[in-house]
């Protein structure tokens, strides 16, 4: 179909699945084991309805927010998803240069097909961008690539917590990985690769299985950046790290590509800000300990739900993987100006001007449990 006929988030899935080579389909589009997790993570955001309020002014509406102290045009950012250049010659550049004309925060992934260097330097004068960690057994190649990542400007860290094994994503485990192509792994894919069982595992066994909470003080000694855990699924990890004195948490499955049968991160929202109300007295959202989720977000009512419920701002994955792919550049431009277009008219139907207007009693999560 011709771009002016895609009309939201879902259609791209539908085109990429057609258009794109198999095997980057099989690497964007899998997930763990049955693939429950990566179904739920849609599905749980059905669970939670709107109690919109009428009669407000809503000529104007205004969903800019600031995520972390910095501004961006919706709260919403680009995730860091690896091997940018399965699906489009130009990888992530895609991402930093749509997130610029857009004026969203794109988090670069460690396992970035384009170079870091690469990425930053495509990005505009000012353009924030944050970094996703994989933690390498070999601590002082992690303390280079943070310390790089922090002189080159990069405004924040979030380290996976979620991967000390990668899952297994059958679907992606039944092509063969072909490391020998140069367009699939930058140099800083940094491992040994093993070809025989698909993308992900085969860039992947660089990661730390022994990561713990007290190599959170080595971090500290090492980077001024704030420090986000990305993949917290209970209240009791989002306190610890709360009391240890990091700047969020991302509520993520990691895009149900981890543990099969994790719950979506939405629903774990419900019980972290629960939670740290109960034992810390925090209200949500909130500046120093900021909250994220993301997982399965296709419409601005799911960014809505996230962010009346106490998260800060929801990143978005696949559907940006699936719109460059499918149709390069303008792709992923039309489906910013979607979510833009969807935010304007859900706000106003919400009768919520501004993103602190979006409360929690705008919404009824009473089908979610806390824990
Ligand atoms: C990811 N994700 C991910 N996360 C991470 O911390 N490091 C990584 O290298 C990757 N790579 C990656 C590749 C691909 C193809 C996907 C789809 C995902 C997880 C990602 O940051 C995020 O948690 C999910 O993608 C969010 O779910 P949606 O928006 O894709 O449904």
């Amino acid at each position: 179909p011709r771009l002016s006929e895609i009309l939201n988030l879902h259609d791209f899935e539908a085109v990429a699945r057609q258009v794109m080579p198999e095997k980057a389909w099989a690497y964007y589009s899998s997930a763990a084991d049955d693939e429950i997790t990566h179904r739920e993570n849609h599905t749980a955001f059905h669970r939670i309805w709107f109690r919109p309020r009428i009669l407000r002014d809503v000529t104007k509406v205004d969903w800019s927010t600031r995520i972390l102290g910095h501004k961006s045009s919706m709260p919403v950012y680009i995730t860091a998803t690896a091997l940018g250049k399965l699906g489009h010659p130009d990888g992530e550049l895609n991402l930093t240069r749509a997130a610029a004309k857009h004026g969203l925060i794109q988090m670069i992934p460690t396992l970035a097909s384009c170079s870091f260097d690469e990425i930053v330097n495509a990005a505009d004068a000012g353009q924030v961008l944050f970094f996703q960690l994989y933690v390498n057994k070999d601590r002082s190649i992690t303390k280079r690539i943070v310390q790089h990542a922090e002189g080159r400007g990069i405004k924040a860290l979030f380290i996976t917590v979620d991967a000390p094994q990668l899952g297994r994503r059958e679907k992606d485990m039944r092509q063969k990985f072909d490391a020998e192509d140069p367009s699939e792994v930058s140099k800083a894919g940094q491992g040994n690769v093993d070809r025989s069982q698909g993308a992900a595992r085969a860039i992947s066994s660089f990661i730390d299985p022994a990561l713990q909470w007290a190599d959170l003080d080595w971090f500290r000694s090492i980077t001024k950046m704030p420090l986000i855990l990305k993949g917290v699924q209970s209240w009791e990890d989002a306190l610890e790290a709360y009391d240890r004195g990091l700047a969020g948490v991302v509520l993520s499955n990691h895009g149900g590509r981890q543990l099969d049968f994790a719950r979506s991160g939405v629903e774990v929202l419900v019980e972290v800000v629960s939670k740290l109300k109960e034992k810390r007295g925090l209200n949500f959202p909130n500046e120093k300990f900021q909250l994220f989720v993301d997982g399965g977000v296709r419409r601005a009512t799911d960014v809505i739900k996230a962010v009346a419920l106490g998260a800060t701002a929801v990143g978005i994955g696949r559907p940006f993987l699936y719109a460059y792919s499918s149709y390069g550049p303008d792709g992923i431009d039309k489906a910013l100006q979607i979510l833009h277009e969807e935010f304007e008219m859900n706000m106003r139907l919400l009768g919520a001007r501004t993103i602190a207007e979006i409360v929690p009693e705008m919404v009824d999560a009473s089908n979610i449990h806390t824990h």
